[in-house]
Formats: structure tokens, sequence, C-alpha cells
């Protein structure tokens, strides 16, 4: 093997070699922000530029195929039901089109985790999937959304490349996996105990470990309305009455962020039992960063495994819209 080419191939030859499309779908987030002053990482509003601005800003992408489509315009605090859909439909066009080898789509840091799980779930994709996103608003003087849609665009392009990941500062993560891990540094995200899928390292893919894979539950599921499901948190002192007042008014899951293992305290064990036994979805996740929440003799809430509350959360939406 010629390790002179292994370790020396510029970007440039990688994007003109390949006549295939990427198809980047923008939703917003602070990649597109803006702010007044060129200083200010922090006072800036999310979702100001539009894709074609955000693919301009990267020189190496004229020579990159690219199918723009400007999806949603939004702060991903604020993401909706209908804008997943919508997001998902577009994927799945896109996806379907054999002259496009994969997918960017441009989003905040704030909610990405739960939509990269969704997608996954939804669409279980063959091709790359890639969200890019940035802690930094396109003002800013240190700019991060520039080399991480590049990067992800190249992903997208990636031979033999699969599954919804996200790549932020270099690091690719599954969308089984990542998650929001900083509220302020750059490199904002992690994979938890799974680790990255691979890593850029001037402008090339190592890869870690295997593509994102699974089973997709298809979009005809998103026929049926969104169930309401919430999370509910245990910790000192908690009390039952937030559940019977979610009960009351017409829950139909709930997801427990438990202590260590996802135990809970006793007086918010006792109120998701009744909801559990009065017909309402239970499903008991753990507010530690890591690890999966072991199942023992007696346990009458069911685990949730190694899902964060957030992912928990979707898949009981999910398993409540199958049913
Ligand atoms: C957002 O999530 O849309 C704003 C925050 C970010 O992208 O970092």
């Amino acid at each position: 093997m010629n390790v002179q080419w292994l370790y020396f191939h510029p970007v440039r030859t990688k994007m003109q070699n390949d006549a295939r499309k990427v198809a980047v779908l923008a939703t917003g987030g602070t990649i597109a922000g803006t702010a007044a002053r060129a200083g200010d990482n922090i006072g800036y509003t999310a979702a100001q530029l539009g894709v074609q601005a955000l693919v301009e800003a990267v020189p190496a992408l004229r020579e990159v195929a690219l199918i723009t489509e400007q999806v949603a315009q939004l702060d991903s605090k604020d993401m909706e039901f209908s804008i997943w859909a919508a997001l998902a439909a577009r994927v799945a066009h896109h996806l379907a089109d054999d002259g496009v080898a994969g997918i960017v789509i441009t989003h905040g840091t704030d909610t990405l985790e739960e939509t990269a799980y969704l997608l996954q779930r939804l669409l279980a994709p063959a091709k790359p999937v890639v969200l890019a996103a940035a802690m930094r608003p396109a003002t800013a003087l240190l700019r991060d959304g520039p080399q991480n849609l590049l990067d992800a665009v190249t992903l997208a392009r990636e031979p033999g490349a699969r599954g919804v990941m996200a790549v932020l500062a270099g690091t690719v993560h599954s969308a089984w996996d990542v998650r929001k891990v900083h509220s302020y540094r750059v490199d904002a995200f992690g994979s938890g105990e799974a680790g990255p899928v691979a890593r850029f390292e001037e402008g090339w893919v190592r890869r870690l470990r295997g593509w994102p894979a699974g089973e997709a539950i298809g979009l005809a599921v998103l026929d049926q309305p969104w169930p309401w499901v919430e999370i509910v948190t245990s910790h000192a002192a908690a009390r039952g009455e937030v559940v019977r007042a979610m009960v009351a008014a017409g829950v139909k899951g709930i997801v427990l962020a438990g202590t260590g293992n996802g135990s809970v305290h006793h007086a918010l064990e006792a109120a998701l039992i009744e909801a559990q036994h009065a017909g309402v979805a239970v499903l008991r996740s753990t507010r530690c960063l890591d690890g999966p929440v072991q199942m023992k003799r007696g346990d009458e809430l069911p685990s949730a495994g190694t899902l964060t509350p957030v992912q928990a959360r979707i898949e009981l939406m999910l398993q409540l819209m199958r049913a």
C-alpha cells in the first residue's frame, strides 16, 4: 500500500472525483445564526441565514453537486412534530433518488439528538444522513459551521457509509448514541460509552466502528397522531402530584429519568405505578449521563435500556403510534 497516498490526499481531489449529488436540507439553528457583533457567541439569533448562504460560505462545496432545500427555519429548542414529519418526508424523498449519494441536514444543536434518533428509527437509511450543526453563529470570529458542513457533505459521499449520524468538531456520532454534553464548548457532543463512529482528519474519514444500523419503522406510522408523552425526573423529596396531574390531563406516556440504575423516589414510584395501572405507558430511564437501566426481579416499571430520557420519549411515542 502506498503510505504517502494514505496520508497526503487533499480534500480537493476527493471533491472533484465524485459526481454524485448531496441533498442539503436546512432547518435553522446556530449554524444559520447571526449576531450584531462578531465577538458575540451567545447574544445571537438562530436561524437567520438561508441554505444558499450556508453552502456559499464553504468554497470547497462549489465542486460538489448539491440539491439545496429550506425545510424549516427555527431555533431547534422550538422543534415541532409537524417539522419532524416534513423533514422525514423530504429525507425519504431524496433517499429514493439513485443520483443522491447522501443527505445533509443543517440543524440546531439543542434538539439535534432527538431528530437524529427519530430519523434513524423511522428510516434506518442505507445511505448516510448527516446532521451538521454549530456552536457558534455564522457571524462569529471563530465559526465552526462551515467546517462542520464540509465534513457532513464529505461523510454524505463516503463510500459504504449508512445510517443517521451527526458531525461536529471533527467527530462523527451515531444517531443511537449522540448527545449534547456541553452547553458552550465547540466540541459539545459525545457518544457516551459507545464512542464516536469516526473522526475527520484532513478532510478524510477515519472510521472507528460500524455505521449505525437497524430496522426502519417506516413513515406510515406518522399517519397516527403524536401522543402526549412527558419526562419526569426523580430527585430528593420528589412528589407524586405532578404525575397524577398529568394523568388527569390526559398524558399517554411518561418517561422516568430515574436516579442511578433507574431507581425512583418512593412517592414518585407510587404515582407512576398508579399511572401504569390506569393505562399510561411508562418507561424507566436514568438521569445518569451514561449506562443502561438493568431490570431486576420485582421491577414493575419497564426499562428503557440504554436510551437517554429524550430518546426514550421518542421511542415511547413511536411505540404508542404503532400500537
Ligand atoms: C438551536 O438549537 O437551534 C440553537 C442552538 C444551537 O444550534 O446551538
